[in-house]
This record gives structure tokens, C-alpha cells and sequence, in this order.
């Protein structure tokens, strides 16, 4: 079954993404895909997730201060997987339509985030080609509560909060990747997401 995104909420997002240039959605994603993904996270969390590295090429590093995640990265022939994939590039053509934003492509990872773990105060935007343009960030926790920490946090261009959003299942972050530094707080419990970026194929070549 492939699951449709909506003309009109395909409307919402793009003028949010001109207005303010991000969005909190809760409904776009099914449940059902939302517990397939976390299901199959949770089958794989000890055998395919490795340490998260920062930067990109040659520079790549794992820094243990600056995220302390376990990732593994989506993959087309996978058919869990392919449920989301093909909701984004529905996002992806959709958001092409309306704001000639030219992405390119999208790649993504599960991120599990153990006890204790955090990403410090972050830009996604990597320099050089296949540029972030939009990133996307899915939430796969059922039952969180606040005292569970984990939050992911939106700041604006001075450094001020925008936003503390509860990594609650169901929920999906799409915001400007050059625009919006972000961190995600120290978890108390396990944390799941899905972390993703639609990327342009040309580094001269921006929104
Ligand atoms: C990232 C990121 C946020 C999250 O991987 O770049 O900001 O909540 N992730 O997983
Ligand atoms: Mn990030």
C-alpha cells in the first residue's frame, strides 16, 4: 500500500517553509508506518547501528562530546524503509512544484539516541556538493513524557529557543537546514528517530 500525501497539506508545508521556514506536523506519517519503522529499529538497534560521525569525506569524525548517537541508514530495497522513503519524495516533488526549491535527492538514518546520549547545538548544512537543503527529523517514541528529556530544540538566528518539541511518535520536523541550529537535549530513556535531509545535487544551487 502506498500511503498519499494531501494537495492541501502539501499547501501548508510550503507556505510554512516561506513563512517562517520550518514545520511541526503530526498526521502525515500512518501509524502503521510509524510502528513498522520502530519495530524494525528496535530489531536491528544491536546489530547494524554504529557511532554516528560528524562532518563529511575526509573530514568525517567520530566526536563523542558532540553526539553520543548510533545510526544506520535507510535503504530503498528495504520495504519498511521504502513506506517512508516514498512519503518524503511525495514531500520532495511536492515542495519542487510549489517553491522551485530544486532537491535532488534525500538520504536518511534511524538515530537511537541510549540513556544519557545528546547531539549538541548543530547547523545541518554541509559545506561543498549535494548541499542539506531541507532537513527532516520523525519521532518514533511512544508514551514519552516530559521527564524523559530528549527534546529537540529549534533555535533562531540569535541563538534564542523557537521551539522545544517532545520527540513524541508521529511527529515530523521539517525546517530550512542552513537556517535553524538545533540540538537534541540529553534523553533519560532510549530515543528513537529518523533523521533526513533533501539535499540539491549542485552546491551553487539554493533556496
Ligand atoms: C541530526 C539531528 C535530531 C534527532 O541527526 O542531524 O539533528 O532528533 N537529529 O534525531
Ligand atoms: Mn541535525
Amino acid at each position: 500500500m502506498v500511503s498519499q500525501v494531501s494537495e492541501a497539506v502539501l499547501d501548508v508545508i510550503a507556505d510554512a517553509l516561506v513563512d517562517k521556514g520550518y514545520i511541526l506536523l503530526s498526521d502525515i506519517i500512518p501509524d502503521y508506518i510509524s510502528l513498522a519503522l520502530l519495530e524494525k529499529m528496535q530489531a536491528e538497534q544491536n546489530i547494524k547501528f554504529k557511532e554516528a560521525a560528524i562532518g563529511r569525506g575526509v573530514e568525517q569524525q567520530i566526536n563523542t562530546d558532540i553526539r553520543s548517537d548510533k545510526i544506520s541508514w535507510l535503504d530503498n530495497q528495504d520495504h519498511t524503509d521504502r513506506e517512508y522513503l516514498s512519503i518524503m519524495n511525495q514531500l520532495k516533488d511536492g515542495l519542487n512544484r510549489r517553491l522551485f526549491m530544486g532537491l535532488f535527492d534525500f538520504e536518511s538514518h534511524y538515530a537511537v539516541y541510549e540513556p544519557g546520549a545528546f547531539y549538541k547545538k548543530h547547523v545541518d548544512a554541509l559545506h561543498g556538493s549535494q548541499n542539506r537543503i531541507l532537513s527532516t527529523v520523525f519521532f518514533l517514541n511512544p508514551d514519552w513524557q516530559e521527564c524523559d528529556g530528549g527534546e529537540l530544540v529549534i533555535y533562531d538566528e540569535f541563538d534564542q529557543p523557537l521551539d522545544v518539541v517532545s520527540p513524541k511518535i508521529g511527529t515530523l520536523v521539517l525546517f530550512l537546514s542552513e537556517r535553524f541550529p538545533h540540538e537534541v537535549r540529553q534523553t533519560f530513556k532510549t530515543r528513537n528517530s529518523i533523521a533526513g535531509w533533501f539535499r540539491v545535487s549542485n552546491a551553487n544551487h539554493g533556496f
